[in-house]
């Protein structure tokens, strides 16, 4: 359509009933038409139509819950005592070979701005570091890095941007010379957009006179978006057969860790999954459950919260398997999934969302008035093969940044405290003393873990203040 004479495309909208979005043509300059007819181009009114037949609540959450059951995982407890299927030395050594190998990529979903956080800035580059202040990023690509020089092979990063966060980061990546990661090891790509619509009529909303009110499409427009970027490709000339996904938000994650990655091979998993058992009820983590013989992710949104308190006799919580949100993909199962039409289901969202009334004027609603949809990666579990669940410590593996301050958790605060409380158990797992009240930091490039810190032959042997310990 981007081509096409103002008649023609007033046409083909009035058939689709969504005329308005041309009603201030007369206004816009050249340009911003053509923007305008490109952006309409690329929408595809058929499926926004249906989406919003569906409604919000298109998908009975609720009632799927109800009949869901725990799902087999491996738990931590079990792992410890050398039970379950597979042992953790046997996992770890797997998983060695496949990093030594140069098999493993990592797969990092960086769409998201910080603005819940009062940042206004994409928030990979939100400074975490307690003494450091290293960014989300710095410490992702580090460890990335680290890992890299540990296992001898390259381990290459794809990070997903969204078209308001992309150029920002590029040009942040850039400046700080990939924290030391090789170009061809760093390939940036974008998601996709999906319009917003009105929930009551279904009309696309204009977020300005000249264009659509867009946004990213979840990220589950990772899928497509790694094919459609080169991505894939690049991964196939490298010889990248798994990817170790997370999201930005939490560094706390354990990148490319052996053991994980081993448990995903030893089980011929498509798709492996990190939990953590939820605390209470109310944790705001999806739960992984198995739903008609399925293995899926319940959000917590769509878990009604009697069936979220439900415990078993032992007293924990029925569905405690939260989802961090880390996962092992394999490289040829995205790529299958890619070919599946509608693999990944769009969740539909009533959101807040500002537009431009027929008057000409920014209209900010006071409730919510449209329909939002996203599509989640983790809708990919009921099509992966031998899906698997292997549980982590909550303490070892997730503190994601999330909220502002004056939260319960999950802020700038919180993460901090969980960073030091960490490297502080490494280091005095390793005989290193630390004086109470010390605030100690450990960049990836001086440990990568608990075991990178042990085997450090200039390991001080205490440490009586605020310290960074860096390469
Ligand atoms: C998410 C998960 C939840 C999980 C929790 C763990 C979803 C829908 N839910 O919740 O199951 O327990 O994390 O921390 O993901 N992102 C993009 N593009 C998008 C949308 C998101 O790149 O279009 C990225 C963001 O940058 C962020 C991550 O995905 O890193 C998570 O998104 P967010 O909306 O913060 O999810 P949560 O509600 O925290």
């Amino acid at each position: 359509m981007g081509n096409l004479s103002e008649s023609e495309l007033r046409g083909r909208l009035q058939g689709v009933g969504q005329e308005h979005l041309v009603q201030f043509w007369g206004e816009l300059d050249g340009g911003a038409r053509a923007e305008l007819s490109r952006q309409i181009a690329a929408v595809d009114f058929e499926q926004i139509a249906n989406l919003f037949s569906q409604g919000a609540g298109g998908c009975d959450w609720a009632a799927m819950a109800r009949r869901a059951t725990p799902p087999p995982a491996m738990r931590l407890a079990e792992r410890q005592r050398g039970g379950g299927k597979f042992s953790a030395a046997d996992a770890k050594k797997r998983g060695v070979e496949a990093l030594r190998a140069g098999k493993v990529g990592v797969l990092l979903v960086a769409g998201g701005q910080g603005s819940r956080l009062g940042f206004e800035h994409p928030k990979g580059m939100y400074e975490i570091g307690p003494t450091s202040k290293a960014s989300l990023l710095q410490i992702h690509f580090e460890k990335a890095l680290a890992a890299a020089r540990r296992y001898g092979a390259a381990v290459p990063i794809y990070m997903m941007t969204s078209p308001v966060t992309h150029d920002e980061q590029t040009e942040f990546l850039r400046e700080h010379k990939r924290f030391g990661l090789p170009e061809d090891d760093v390939v940036l790509f974008c998601q996709g957009t999906m319009p917003a619509v009105d929930a009551k009529s279904g009309k696309l909303l204009l977020a300005d006179k000249g264009s659509l009110f867009l946004s990213p499409d979840g990220h589950g427009g990772t899928v497509a978006a790694l094919a459609a970027s080169g991505a894939i490709a690049h991964m196939r000339r490298r010889g990248i057969e798994h990817l170790f996904y997370l999201q930005v938000d939490n560094p706390l994650t354990p990148i490319c860790d052996a053991e994980f990655i081993g448990y995903h091979l030893l089980a011929n998993s498509e798709l492996t999954s990190m939990a953590v058992p939820k605390q209470t009820p109310q944790d705001r983590v999806g739960v992984f459950a198995m739903i008609d013989g399925q293995m899926q992710v319940i959000e917590y949104s769509d878990l009604p919260e009697d069936v979220a308190a439900e415990s078993e006799a032992s007293g924990s919580l029925k569905f405690w398997a939260g989802s961090i949100a880390v996962h092992v993909f394999g490289v040829a199962f995205l790529e299958r999934a890619l070919a599946l039409k509608n693999a990944l289901p769009f969740h539909i969202a009533r959101k807040k969302v500002p537009f431009v009334d027929a008057s000409g004027s920014v209209v900010q609603p006071k409730e919510p008035n449209a329909l939002k949809f996203e599509r989640f990666i983790f809708d990919l579990l009921p099509h992966a093969k031998n899906p698997l669940v292997v549980e982590f410590e909550e303490c070892e593996v997730f503190a994601p940044l999330k909220n502002a301050p004056g939260a319960e958790r999950d802020t700038h605060e919180y993460v901090q405290r969980h960073i030091v409380e960490q490297h502080r158990r490494w280091l005095e797992a390793a005989g290193t003393r630390v004086a109470e009240g010390a605030s100690v930091e450990i960049s990836p490039l001086w440990a990568l873990d608990a075991e990178g810190v042990a085997s450090r032959a200039d390991r001080p042997a205490g440490l009586n203040r605020d310290t960074y310990l860096r390469a």
